[in-house]
Formats: structure tokens, C-alpha cells, sequence
């Protein structure tokens, strides 16, 4: 029987999942029963966290327990930090530091699924934050247990306090791109659980698969091109050279949408708060005019294509409007998307089968090793 190859695995249905739905021909998305516009700007990432682990939002008292529960894991093995140091000498890339971290989190651990879930979902921000103040010559910030979790990743990046409407503006991204259905990194920690193997695993690969710039990568060099453009009246021209240089235009395509993806416009809206000034002003309007243009450019030389705005192009703009640097845009996409993966994989561990799809075999036969 010959089979057909299904390239990158396109329009394979691999399994059912209770966390999200992503229609892409609608351009809608329910995380675990609510439209991300409805819950995404309004609930803490604490909320989001028991919703995706229990399949509810909870109520007061279990909201005032799994706080203190992920509050209480902020702190380090020793070891994470021992790697940490070392990472910031030789200035490693901090997706690269976090992705060596994660794996440390195996220290201490005691093998239950849902405690690595909350050590993991903790951890994320104090190791995204302290390796960056390492790696720029701070020390890492300590463990404070009282603040929410949007201000304390930002503490632990910044060190100062942190006003509401930044960590507001943080927790609605991360909220907004904390679980996608099977996109590749949550994909690559479901086949590492379906083995039966451990959270820390699971999601250390995800993280590895998270970098590429075809799927996390794609924010940092979003905004580099708005700034790369500089003018509104550049960036027809300078976008129809890239298209035709064959480059791939960052924050724009997407292997599911066919239409505009629903959290651009999610973090949209969060992202134009943080620009008031004059200044800032004109950035955004810039950014508006970009995405314009590139829409435009996208049409035209790649006809029949559906290349839209993805969640990446105002990933970026709401990013560098609560003030985190470039190079912390995939970490932050990391911290967020870390609830994701770790339900994934409870849901994999519970439900679900070994995944080992077919391959065809397209190389020779009947060879005779030399006698
Ligand atoms: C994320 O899966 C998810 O859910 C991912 C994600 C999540 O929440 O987990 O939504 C997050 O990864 C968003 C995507 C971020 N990546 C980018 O913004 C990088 C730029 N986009 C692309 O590289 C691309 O659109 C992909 C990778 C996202 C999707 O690519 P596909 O579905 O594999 O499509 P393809 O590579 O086969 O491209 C089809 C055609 C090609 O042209 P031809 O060679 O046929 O002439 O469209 C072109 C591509 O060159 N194309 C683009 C383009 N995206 C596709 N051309 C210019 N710019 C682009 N962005």
C-alpha cells in the first residue's frame, strides 16, 4: 500500500487535546473553553495556570494556594545556578542558558509529574531574569515570594519595582501564548512524555525546539525590521527586496491561520498602552505601516498564498513597550508557553499513546557488505 507523506506533518490530525483549539480558517482561539480575547487581558497567569491544570478557573481559596505553591518553587537548586555563572562567562545565547537550566531542575526532584509542572512554570522567570543580569555583569535579583507572577519575572529582570500596567501588559502576552495546540515545541514535548518520560525532559526539548527562528526566533528580528525600515515611505521597497531575495518576512505566515491570526490583535490593543509619548507614538504607527506594507508585498509576490500577521509582529511591539530587550523576547515566549508544554504533557501522560508515526523508506536495498 503506498502511503502518502504528509511533509512536516500538514493537516495531520496526531491526537485530541482538551487545552486549545486553533481554528485556522476562522483565525479563532479557545484556550481550554474561553476565547483568548475574553481571558487572555483579564486573568492572572496564576488563573491561567489552574484553569490549563484542572480544566476550571479556580476559585478564591484554590487561587490563594496554587499562588503560594508556585511562589514557594521560585528559588534555585544551587546547581542551576552554578550553570548559570558559568553560561554568562562565555556570554551563551539566553535561549541556550535557559534551555541548559531547565535540565538542572532535575536536582531534588522527587518524579511526580505535577510537582515538576509547578517547579517548571516557577523557575522559568528567576532563570530567564537572573541569567540576564548575569550575563550583563549583575548579580541575579533575590527570590521575592510576595509579588504576582508577571512582577516578579520582571523584577527579576529589572530589579526595581515594577508599576501594575507593566506586569499587566506582560501576564496578557503571556496569558495570550501560553498554549497553541500542536505547534512544534509543544508537539516535541508531547512525544518525549508519550515515552513515559519526565516533565523536565519533556520541556527541556521544547525549549530547544521553541529557538528557531521559524517558530520562537521569529519576534526579535520582527522589530529589527520596523527599526531596519525607519521611515513609513521605506518599507514598501525595502520589504519587496527581502520577499525577492527569497528572505522570509519575521511575524508574518503561519502554517495554520489562513487568516489573521486572533492574537495579533489581542496584543495589539495591550501593546498600544505603552506607547504615548511622541515618541513612542511614532514607533507604533511606524509598526502599523510595516505590517501594512508587508501584507501588501506578501499579496502581490506571493500570490495565492495566505500569509498574514502572526502572533510574532506585535509580540514584538508589546515586548518593547513593558521594556524588555530583544534578545528576551523568545525567553518570554518561553516563560509563558512553559504552562502549555507542562499541560500537554499531564494530558499526554494520562490520555495518550506512544507517538511513532511511519517513515518511507526511500534509499537502496539488497547492498552485500564487502566479504
Ligand atoms: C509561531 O504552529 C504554531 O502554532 C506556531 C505559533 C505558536 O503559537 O506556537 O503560532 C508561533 O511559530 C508563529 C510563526 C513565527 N514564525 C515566523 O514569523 C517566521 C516567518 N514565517 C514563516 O517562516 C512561515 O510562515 C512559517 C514557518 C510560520 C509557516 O511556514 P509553512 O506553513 O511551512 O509554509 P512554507 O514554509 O511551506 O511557505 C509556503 C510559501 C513559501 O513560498 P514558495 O517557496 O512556495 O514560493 O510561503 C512563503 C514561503 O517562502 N512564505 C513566506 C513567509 N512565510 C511563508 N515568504 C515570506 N515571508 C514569510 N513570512
Amino acid at each position: 500500500m503506498i502511503a502518502e507523506i504528509h511533509e512536516g506533518l500538514e493537516g495531520v490530525v496526531a491526537s485530541a487535546t482538551r487545552l486549545s483549539l486553533v481554528d485556522g480558517a476562522a483565525g479563532r482561539l479557545i484556550l481550554a473553553g474561553y476565547a483568548v480575547e475574553d481571558i487572555a487581558p483579564r486573568a492572572s497567569f496564576e488563573e491561567m495556570a489552574h484553569l490549563f491544570w484542572t480544566g476550571r478557573l479556580p476559585d478564591a481559596q484554590e487561587l490563594k494556594a496554587l499562588t503560594a505553591t508556585l511562589a514557594s518553587r521560585r528559588s534555585l537548586p544551587s546547581g542551576t545556578l552554578v550553570l548559570m555563572r558559568e553560561a554568562a562567562r562565555q556570554q551563551t545565547p539566553v535561549m541556550d542558558a535557559l534551555r541548559m537550566a531547565s535540565s538542572t531542575l532535575s536536582l531534588g526532584r522527587n518524579e511526580d509529574a505535577q510537582h515538576d509542572a509547578y517547579t517548571l512554570v516557577a523557575a522559568f522567570p528567576g532563570i530567564i531574569g537572573g541569567y540576564w543580569r548575569l550575563k550583563n555583569g549583575q548579580e541575579p535579583m533575590k527570590v521575592n515570594e510576595n509579588l504576582s507572577h508577571g512582577e516578579y519575572f520582571l523584577h527579576q529582570i529589572f530589579g526595581s519595582e515594577i508599576g501594575p500596567e507593566r506586569a499587566r501588559g506582560l501576564e496578557t502576552y503571556m496569558n495570550t501564548v501560553c498554549d497553541h495546540g500542536f505547534n512544534a515545541s509543544t508537539f516535541t514535548a508531547r512525544v518525549i512524555a508519550s515515552t513515559h518520560s519526565d516533565l523536565v525532559s519533556a520541556i527541556t526539548g521544547a525549549v530547544g525546539a521553541l529557538k528557531g527562528p521559524l517558530h520562537g526566533g521569529a519576534p526579535g528580528p520582527a522589530l529589527d525590521m520596523v527599526f531596519e525600515i525607519g521611515k513609513p515611505e521605506r518599507a514598501e521597497s525595502m520589504i519587496r527586496e527581502k520577499v525577492r531575495r527569497g528572505e522570509r518576512l519575521m511575524g508574518f505566515g503561519h502554517r495554520v491561520y489562513k487568516v489573521r491570526d486572533p492574537r495579533a490583535d489581542v496584543l495589539a490593543a495591550a501593546a498600544e498602552k505603552f506607547y504615548t509619548t511622541e515618541g513612542d507614538r511614532e514607533l507604533y504607527k511606524l509598526a502599523l505601516d510595516v505590517e501594512k506594507a508587508a501584507l501588501k508585498v506578501l499579496a502581490e509576490e506571493k500570490p495565492g498564498r495566505p500569509l498574514n500577521t502572526n502572533v510574532e509582529f506585535y509580540t514584538a511591539l508589546l515586548l518593547h513597550g513593558v521594556g524588555l530587550p530583544t534578545e528576551l523576547f523568545t525567553p518570554a515566549f518561553a516563560a509563558g508557553r512553559v504552562l502549555g508544554w507542562s499541560a500537554h504533557c499531564l494530558e499526554q501522560l494520562r490520555e495518550g499513546r506512544l507517538i511513532r508515526p511511519d517513515s518511507m523508506y526511500q534509499g537502496p536495498t539488497g547492498l552485500k557488505f564487502k566479504n
